[in-house]
């Protein structure tokens, strides 16, 4: 079976799940933790190199303050609980997105993991946090643009290979499945260069429900098709 590089997954409908159920939103996000776990596992039991998880978008801090509260705290339990499974399973942890604007006590959290974790390659996770595509694409423009008024780089030789090595993504291959849950058709501003080839897979069920067998359909679905990047078959 053709098993994709690298996985990115738009985890979607924590909120509607917990309103189906009466519950809060929070409470939503809490069950999400528990299908973070499932699917980390997956990945590292079809040998997956890479999965990527998109966590928060910097355009979430406009939702209200209590449940950004909460995600952070979430994301803080998660990294403190978490951090020994990493560890014995050999999960290097990576990041995408402005980190350093989260909050004190989470970034330094995650940096620490991080650099826990930087030697292991027995599975590469990275989480997008304050991650907006649109964002990153401005950030490597500023750089490349302050690098050549330093002559630093040479403008004429830019290339799609050199811009992508200013992305945040720049240690990672471009994504080869992107799955994303709840039933939106939609890349809500994640990846949007990298995912260019990339197979998009959606499926209607909402993340708190998604489980090993959702994934490993998702694995199935992407083995059949024919990726053809732009050539005939
Ligand atoms: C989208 O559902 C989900 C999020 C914005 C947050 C996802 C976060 C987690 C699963 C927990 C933290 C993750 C890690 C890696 C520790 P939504 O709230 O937009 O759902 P809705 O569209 O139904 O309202």
């Amino acid at each position: 079976m053709d098993i994709p590089k690298h996985v990115a997954v738009i985890m979607d409908g924590n909120g509607r799940w917990a309103k189906e159920r009466n519950l809060t939103r929070l409470a939503g996000h809490k069950e999400g933790i528990n299908t973070v776990k499932k699917v980390i596992e997956a990945a590292m039991k079809s040998k997956i190199p890479y999965l990527t998880l998109y966590a928060f978008s910097s355009e979430n801090w406009n939702r209200p303050k209590d449940e950004v509260n909460g995600l952070m705290a979430l994301l803080n339990h998660f990294l403190e609980k978490e951090l020994k499974l990493l560890l014995e399973n050999k999960v290097q942890l990576k990041t995408i997105g402005r980190v350093h604007e989260l909050p004190k006590e989470t970034y330094q959290r995650i940096e620490a993991a991080k650099e826990k974790t930087a030697h292991f390659d027995q599975l590469t996770l990275t989480i997008a946090l304050n991650y907006s595509s649109q964002n990153e694409i401005v950030d490597a423009v500023k750089n490349i643009v302050n690098e050549a008024k330093e002559d630093a780089i040479n403008i004429e030789e830019l290339d799609y290979p050199k811009l992508a090595s200013y992305l945040d993504t720049k240690d990672l291959p471009d994504p080869d499945l992107i799955i994303r849950t709840s039933g939106e058709y939609r890349l809500s501003n994640f990846l949007l260069l990298q995912s260019a080839y990339a197979e998009i897979y959606t499926i209607p069920t909402y993340w708190p429900d998604f489980n090993q067998s959702h994934f490993n359909k998702a694995l199935d679905q992407y083995a059949q098709r024919e990726r053809r990047f732009g050539k005939i078959s």
